[in-house]
């Protein structure tokens, strides 16, 4: 059954083994499709998708931009498995229960999580469009004492204090960079560091001046806790943040940020984004 704090491991190896019932390949890799990048799952060949609510105990998401389904199959002859659409912290789940799907992950058998968000720029040289390779985060809503891993801890999963220093797998980062050379995109992709905030509201502009002097590139509303859990159970992690407005950090700036060109930015870069991924996939099972 479910314990107050998080789920049994005994029911999140249910719902892997659901999961692993239905499919004939067990992935290596996980993707998770920030907020607009759904159509990243579509780049999977032979795809199984499995709505949220047809799987036991699974959370269903709620937000627009977001599809709601596991897809699993293959991209570049890599197997992988894909959500389209994540479980948010302001839609109401508790964060274990955002990060679900990524203990769900470890239990299929992933290796590798790659986690990809809409992310406001921050950094004055960052463009809208642009594509930052997350170097590190900062976890602003654990300094609250918010924290996916907050309550019991169960060992099968992995320590009860997890050092986070080397979150975003360097090697990694190296070939992405490396891809975008290859893909001629070097221009676009940046690397820096992403805070997330628990929303739904955007940030004032005193609240991303803030964020802007302790050294915050990118600001969303997700991947940190994910990345969290994910490391805790020792999955190698690569995160990107599709840039999809300029913070707003004078008060002189008229733009708002809104929801639609979040959505918007993402079909503007769906193409590059598909190509970047599916190259990052097929470095990151070589390593
Ligand atoms: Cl400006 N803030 C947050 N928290 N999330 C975002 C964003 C801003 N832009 C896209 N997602």
């Amino acid at each position: 059954g479910n314990s107050p704090k998080g789920y049994s491991y005994e029911t999140l190896l249910e719902i892997a083994n659901f999961l692993l019932s239905r499919i004939s390949v067990k992935p290596h890799i996980g993707i998770i499709c920030g907020s607009g990048m759904g159509s990243l799952a579509e780049t999977i060949q032979e795809p199984v998708s499995i709505l949220y609510e047809d799987i036991p105990n699974f959370p269903v998401s709620t937000v627009e931009g977001h599809h709601g389904q596991l897809v699993f199959g293959k991209i570049n002859d890599i197997p992988v498995m894909a959500m389209q659409g994540r479980f948010h912290y302001y839609e109401g789940y508790p964060l274990w229960k955002c990060c679900l799907p990524v203990r769900v992950m470890k239990l299929i058998g992933i290796k590798t999580l790659i986690a990809t968000n809409a992310a406001g720029g921050l950094n004055p040289s960052y463009k809208i469009g642009d594509i930052m390779i997350v170097k590190d985060h900062i976890n602003m809503m654990g300094f609250a004492g918010n924290n996916p891993l907050h309550g019991p801890n169960d060992e099968r999963f992995g320590p009860r204090f997890p050092p986070m220093s080397k979150a975003y797998n360097y090697e990694y980062r190296k070939v992405a960079r490396e891809i975008a050379k290859e893909l001629n995109i070097d221009n676009i992709v940046r690397e820096g560091v992403y805070t997330c905030l628990g929303g739904p509201n955007f940030e004032t502009v005193a609240e991303l001046n803030m964020l802007k002097m302790v050294g915050v590139d990118a600001v969303g509303m997700s991947t940190v806790h994910e990345v969290i859990t994910a490391r805790h159970c020792d999955l190698n992690v690569f995160a990107l943040s599709l840039i999809t407005n300029e913070c707003v950090t004078s008060y002189d700036n008229n733009d708002e940020a809104n929801h639609e060109e979040v959505l918007d930015v993402g079909r503007m870069r769906q193409d590059i984004l598909r190509k970047f991924v599916s190259k990052l996939v097929e470095r990151f099972a070589q390593i």
